[in-house]
């Protein structure tokens, strides 16, 4: 039972997330009123009902309030240090939620100490992958989380390009956070996702606009969020890439800081997912989707959020 004084001085606090404590009560968070929450958008199309859940990165927690709500069976939430704790439990009881916290630190080796909490259906990494120096020692670490044919959310800020590369914020150009480093490309970020056995099957993407202190001038920079499928070894990656068949048997690196098992008896998880019709015939021909293709030509794009849902508040009532 929360009180009403405990409330009343909660909503005067700094908070992430907009979120509704009371009928006649909101904490303000960070984002714009219409800015859309496109983890949140593209979490509704996935089949929570009775799976184990894992966001990394949860601030306040509204991910794991969604999840409870599309009714998965186990959340676990994470973060580097605590900094949320007494918003999170607020917020679990004020939204009837629960879920267990783990503090992992800095977002590498996640599959070690994540290790006592075994394997998931769905995992998210939203929002912190432009902040740690490594995206791919992140990515690595956070791949044998999944359970074979499970479901990896990303979202992280991207460069709309054609090409293989990566941007740093040298300078404070890309951004003037002091916690963000890295931009890749869309091809490139998707490369990385194939590399690691996560097949691409939806994704929405938001363009920085021109007077957001994120724009850049010069280059489309951007916020993107994928939903990837946990496929087997070398089955996200063209046939004729013998390089990454290779590099995923032989590195140092890949063996030691992404332990996968790919043992034939796993039991596969059997989470679904609701492909948008616009990428059906793609997922048809190629069981995956290209991002770049997605982003630029099949519409999976957004600017302002069109509905209360899609945004960064939360509100008491039931929608997810
Ligand atoms: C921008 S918030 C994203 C919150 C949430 N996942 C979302 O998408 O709405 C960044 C999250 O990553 C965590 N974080 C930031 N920098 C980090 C770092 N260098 N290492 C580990 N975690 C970090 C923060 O504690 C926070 O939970």
């Amino acid at each position: 039972m929360v009180t009403r004084e405990a409330l009343e001085k909660s909503v005067k606090e700094w908070w992430y997330y907009t979120v509704q404590l009371a009928p006649d009560l909101v904490a303000q968070g960070t984002y714009p009123a219409d800015f859309p929450y496109m983890p949140r958008m593209l979490m509704r199309n996935a089949h929570l009902q009775g799976q184990d859940c894992l966001d990394l990165g949860s601030m306040e927690g509204v991910i794991p309030v969604l999840m409870h709500r599309k009714g998965a069976k186990r959340i676990i939430a994470a973060d580097a240090v605590p900094h949320c704790a007494e918003k999170m439990d607020l917020l679990q009881k004020v939204y009837g939620a629960s879920w267990d916290f783990r503090e992992v630190g800095l977002m590498y080796d996640l599959s070690q100490k994540l290790a006592a909490d075994g394997t998931f259906d769905y995992v998210n990494l939203s929002g912190v992958l432009y902040h740690v120096f490594s995206p791919m020692h992140t990515l690595a670490s956070a791949r044998p989380l999944v359970k074979k044919n499970g479901l990896f959310m990303l979202s992280t800020n991207v460069v709309n390009e054609q090409s293989d590369l990566m941007h740093f914020n040298t300078a404070g150009k890309l951004q003037t956070e002091p916690n963000t480093f890295w931009y890749p490309s869309i091809p490139l970020l998707e490369y990385m996702l194939r590399y690691f056995n996560f097949a691409p099957i939806d994704c929405l993407y938001s363009r920085h606009p021109s007077n957001s202190p994120l724009h850049v001038p010069g280059k489309e920079c951007g916020f993107i969020s994928i939903v990837c499928r946990a496929v087997d070894r070398g089955a996200a990656v063209a046939a004729s890439d013998h390089w990454a068949k290779r590099s995923m048997l032989g590195s140092w690196e890949y063996t030691g800081l992404s332990p996968q098992k790919h043992d034939p008896a796993e039991v596969p998880s059997s989470i679904g997912y609701d492909i948008p019709d616009t990428l059906k015939d793609m997922m048809a021909r190629n069981g995956s989707i290209d991002l770049h293709l997605a982003v630029n030509e099949l519409g999976r794009r957004v600017e302002r959020a069109k509905r209360v849902e899609d945004t960064y508040l939360l509100r008491l009532g039931d929608e997810s």
